[in-house]
This record gives C-alpha cells, sequence and structure tokens, in this order.
C-alpha cells in the first residue's frame, strides 16, 4: 500500500513537471525565444547604467517596465534598487511567471508585480522606462510601438539588441565574455 502511494507521488510529481517543460518549450517556441535569464555581470550594468539616469523631481518615483521578465531576476533586482519606483514584469509564459510571482512574494517586494500579457499590446504611455533582453524580431516590432506611446523623457534599455530607426544616447559593451551591448534610447 506504502509503495503504491509512493508511486502515485511519484507519477504525479514527474505529470507535473513534465507539463511545465512543455508549457515553457511551447511558449517559447511561440514566441521566438525561451526565458534565458540576463547573467549577474548585465545586470549589474544595467543598474549602474540606471541608476546615472536623471533622478529627480518626478522620475524618483516613476514606473519602469520590463518588457519579457522571464524569471523575474532581473525586475527583482531592480525593485530593490529603485525602491520608489513602481515596478512591472511583463510576461507571457506561465511557469517563469509563477516563480517570478512567488520570488516577489517571498522577498515581500512590495514594489515589484509581474502581469500576464503580450509585450506587444500593453500601453507603454504613462511609462518612465522600459528595459528588455529580447531578440532582434521583437526590437524591430516595438520600434514604432515605442515611438508612438513612450512620452518624451522616457528611457529604453535594451540587452544585446539595438531599436531599429532609433539613435542610442549610448552604449554600454559589458566586461562578460560576450562583450555584451547595452543600448540606451531616449524617447
Ligand atoms: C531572454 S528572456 C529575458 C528574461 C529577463 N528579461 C532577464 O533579463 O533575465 C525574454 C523573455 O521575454 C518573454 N517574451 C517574449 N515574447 C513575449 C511576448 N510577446 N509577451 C510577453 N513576454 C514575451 C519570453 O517568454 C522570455 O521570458
Amino acid at each position: 500500500m506504502e509503495s503504491l502511494v509512493y508511486q502515485i507521488v511519484l507519477l504525479t510529481t514527474a505529470a507535473v513537471m513534465l507539463l511545465a517543460l512543455m508549457s515553457i518549450v511551447f511558449v517559447s517556441w511561440r514566441n521566438g525565444i525561451s526565458p534565458m535569464p540576463s547573467s549577474s555581470v548585465v545586470r549589474r550594468e544595467v543598474l549602474r547604467l540606471m541608476k546615472r539616469l536623471p533622478m529627480q523631481g518626478p522620475l524618483s518615483d516613476g514606473v519602469m517596465i520590463e518588457a519579457g521578465s522571464g524569471w523575474g531576476s532581473l525586475a527583482l533586482q531592480l525593485g530593490r534598487s529603485f525602491r520608489g519606483w513602481r515596478i512591472i514584469g511583463l510576461e507571457n509564459s506561465v511557469i517563469p511567471l509563477w516563480i517570478s510571482f512567488c520570488a516577489a512574494k517571498l522577498e515581500n517586494r512590495m514594489n515589484v508585480s509581474f502581469t500576464k500579457c503580450d509585450l506587444y499590446t500593453y500601453c507603454y504611455r504613462d511609462v518612465d522606462r522600459v528595459v528588455c533582453y529580447l531578440y532582434p524580431g521583437a526590437m524591430r516590432r516595438l520600434s514604432p510601438l515605442f515611438r508612438e506611446q513612450l512620452k518624451p523623457g522616457a528611457y529604453v534599455v535594451s540587452i544585446l539588441f539595438a531599436l531599429p530607426d532609433w539613435e542610442p544616447e549610448q552604449v554600454m559593451v559589458c566586461k562578460d565574455m560576450y562583450r555584451t551591448p547595452i543600448y540606451l534610447y531616449k524617447a
């Protein structure tokens, strides 16, 4: 009897894990990108860059979007460093989104939230900063959306991939083995 219960628990766990893995693979295939997190070196450089942006006046407590927040590590790090800001992670892959949500709850990180949505249909009109680590096709789609919706003075920080038809204000090169570029744009 005990071994039957053990087998049922084992099989259920395996089935849940398989379903979770299938969900991640399917959404990654549909999105054209997996939820691979940015490295700690890159995250540190993003924070360094963002800390140098103007923070005075109304911009000491704005809204920051992480478009495609994956497992939530970058959004949570931003939340720790920018306590007066509201950080919103946009993600459409349920498993990474759920892990991010749990991590924020465990940390009691009140200024960070995660939303299940498509980053191409989100309204960026009231946003002060956007951070993203996506892929060239996504940047091509976001370029006109940001041009149309972002208010003047809003910043976009993009890891690895440039925003087509935008002139970067700055390009930082990380000291990782890939020399990852980070692009800074001002709307
Ligand atoms: C390379 S990961 C970046 C993870 C995180 N930003 C980081 O730096 O650690 C890109 C994320 O974008 C998400 N993504 C891609 N297309 C999306 C879409 N249309 N709507 C919402 N999320 C999307 C993917 O699911 C993936 O988790």
